[in-house]
């Protein structure tokens, strides 16, 4: 695993800057993307990117990472929503080649399996993660096994609570559906994204503490192509 600590003001063009070259070099790059507040500036940048017309993912597939369990098609917190609006909106992707958890239909445990067969008919070239303030990946939480499916999770309290960061709840969803770190490790390679002073004491365990399940972002630390894109404010103590 590598680092690579950038400026607050260029931590986004250079993260664009890497992707922009993988997908030249690859169009049809496979992509598993996190939603959330990290990545916004970066698929922001991709967008402005997209519209000059210097890359193009009209031919690259993208899985998104997650979803909560409980929330009605459309919602603003839904990972999907998010999605759409921080990335999808602003770039050429072909939505036949989006996927999305369905979990409207009854059976999240079904959807999970064929979600993870499709990852895996293929796999992932690519996966650009944030990093939870419990260290988790995904919704693969604390606890987590290393070779974990994708599949059916609890989510921890943290977790649930946070999840009123993305906009307006009833009651926080207690499930999730995630991408498992079997498929995420598996990827050719992984980019953990991680900004904020916020981040920075996690971000510390990461890096230094012990490798193993009660901090699942410690997984990066085994993968020989895992990158942790920090900005400043997250590496300062
Ligand atoms: P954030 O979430 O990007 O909104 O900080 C990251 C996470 O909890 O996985």
């Amino acid at each position: 695993m590598r680092v690579d600590i950038q400026p607050v003001e260029t931590w986004a063009s250079r993260v664009a800057d890497l992707w922009t070259s993988r997908l030249l070099d690859q169009p049809t790059l496979r992509m598993c993307l996190a939603t959330g507040a990290t990545p916004v500036p970066v698929y922001a940048e991709m967008g402005r990117r997209v519209a000059a017309g210097a890359v193009s993912f009209a031919r690259a597939t993208v899985f998104v990472l997650d979803e909560w369990l409980g929330l009605p098609p459309g919602h603003e917190v839904r990972c999907d929503s998010m999605l759409q609006r921080d990335l999808l909106a602003h770039v050429d992707l072909d939505p036949g080649r989006v996927h999305t958890f369905d979990v409207d239909d009854g059976d999240p445990a079904a959807e999970c399996r064929t979600y993870d067969a499709a990852i895996r008919d293929g796999g992932l070239d690519l996966a650009i993660l944030g990093l939870g303030r419990n260290g988790h990946l995904g919704m693969n939480e604390p606890g987590t096994v290393f070779d974990a499916p994708t599949r059916i999770v609890e989510l921890a309290e943290e977790t649930r609570l946070g999840a009123a960061r993305y906009g307006e709840l009833a009651t926080s969803p207690t499930h999730g559906v995630t991408v498992g770190l079997g498929p995420i490790g598996d990827a050719a390679e992984v980019w953990l994204l991680v900004r904020g002073a916020e981040k920075a004491g996690i971000l510390s365990r990461v890096l230094e503490g012990p490798v193993g399940p009660d901090i699942p972002a410690t997984r990066l630390r085994l993968h020989p192509r895992g990158l942790v894109l920090a900005d400043a404010d997250a590496v300062s103590s």
